[in-house]
């Protein structure tokens, strides 16, 4: 007998011998096209304010998110999402829809500066601006009233479109929340503002920096529980994101991203709108711990994240090192 015979002859090592080869069967790439950076607006503040939990990322006045966007743009990223944090919060977030509220200012002055070179996303909630903290406005009993809350993200998505947004992002998980805000964009001229839904939002421990970032304690030792969906479940993803697809969303969010891969395959396999995945403060807050212990190489290890979360069938990753892996891709 041959030795050849005791082996398969197809080897697949062969195609992994030298980089070139390696390059040219590559079956996923990841590009600046593919990155959202998420950027935070504070009102009241002179200069930017570095946020511990999340190295890298500030908490912006207006002058340094212009400063900021620029780079961006000059590195070829398409898209930035803004959330703000305002100098004062009450029980249903008014400066959200405030023309003069923080993130309606930065959209003005952005579109203002930078015209169609940047996509200007916004996330649209009011965790950021409720002194509660949660998601919506509160009934009697202290849960989230959705219909009534629905009538609020109405009116901030008309003012974040009238801003500049050319994409307005709910993330509050209210029902019907997409038919809501597409109804008062194209009944006050917005038609052509995009609606990227969160549809798949996991109540996830993961957004613990972020929480940080825009100072937000929920009341009472609370929780989104009662909004959010529950980690266990693919298949209830399946139905929220099949649900604003039929509502209107131009495009669809799972989130987190690294721990709900199988929710971004299982959705690129059933839907055809593009899919975007949010790579959390927490799932960007382990890789920079690890790396400033020493313990991984956090440049290859952030990179291996966004692969997986492209390979998954994400479109677009909105992610807290798209100007790091923006450098890392362009050297
Ligand atoms: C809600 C919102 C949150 C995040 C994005 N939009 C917070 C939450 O749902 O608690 C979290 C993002 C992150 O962790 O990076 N406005």
């Amino acid at each position: 007998m041959s030795t050849n015979s005791q082996f398969p002859k197809r080897r697949p090592r062969r195609l992994r011998r030298t980089s070139a080869i390696r390059r040219m069967v590559s079956e996923t790439q990841i590009s600046v096209d593919d990155l959202v950076a998420p950027l935070f607006v504070r009102e009241g503040i002179k200069e930017p304010q570095k946020i511990s939990s999340l190295p890298g990322i500030y908490q912006h006045t207006l002058e340094s998110l212009k400063i900021e966007v620029d780079s961006l743009i000059k590195r070829g990223i398409p898209g930035v999402i803004l959330f703000g944090v305002p100098k004062s919060k009450d029980e249903i977030g008014s400066s959200a829809w405030d023309p003069d509220g923080v993130v309606q200012l930065a959209l003005k002055e952005l579109k203002e500066s930078f015209g169609d070179e940047m996509t200007l996303i916004a996330d649209l909630c009011v965790d950021e601006y409720t002194s509660h903290g949660h998601c919506g406005i509160l009934s009697s009993d202290g849960t989230v009233d959705n219909d009534a809350t629905l009538e609020i993200y109405n009116q901030i998505a008309v003012a974040q479109a009238d801003a500049g947004a050319d994409i307005c992002a709910p993330s509050g998980m209210m029902d019907g929340q997409v038919s809501s805000i597409r109804n008062a964009l194209d009944s006050s001229g917005h038609n052509q503002t995009i609606i990227l839904a969160y549809s798949a939002k996991y109540a996830s421990s993961l957004y613990g920096p972020f929480r940080d970032a825009v100072d937000v304690i929920i009341k009472d030792g609370g929780d989104r529980r009662g909004y959010q969906q529950n980690h266990a479940n693919l298949r209830e993803s399946l139905i929220e994101i099949k649900a604003d697809i039929s509502e209107g969303a131009d495009m669809v969010m799972v989130k987190p991203a690294l721990a709900y891969l199988d929710v971004i395959a299982r959705a690129r396999a059933e839907v055809e709108v593009p899919i975007a995945a949010y790579h959390v403060s927490g799932e960007y807050a382990m890789v920079k711990a690890a790396q400033a212990n020493g313990w991984l190489d956090g440049d290859s290890v952030m990179m291996e994240h966004l692969l997986s979360i492209k390979r998954a069938g994400a479109d677009i990753i909105l992610t807290y090192a798209a100007k790091q892996a923006a450098e890392i891709i362009q050297g």
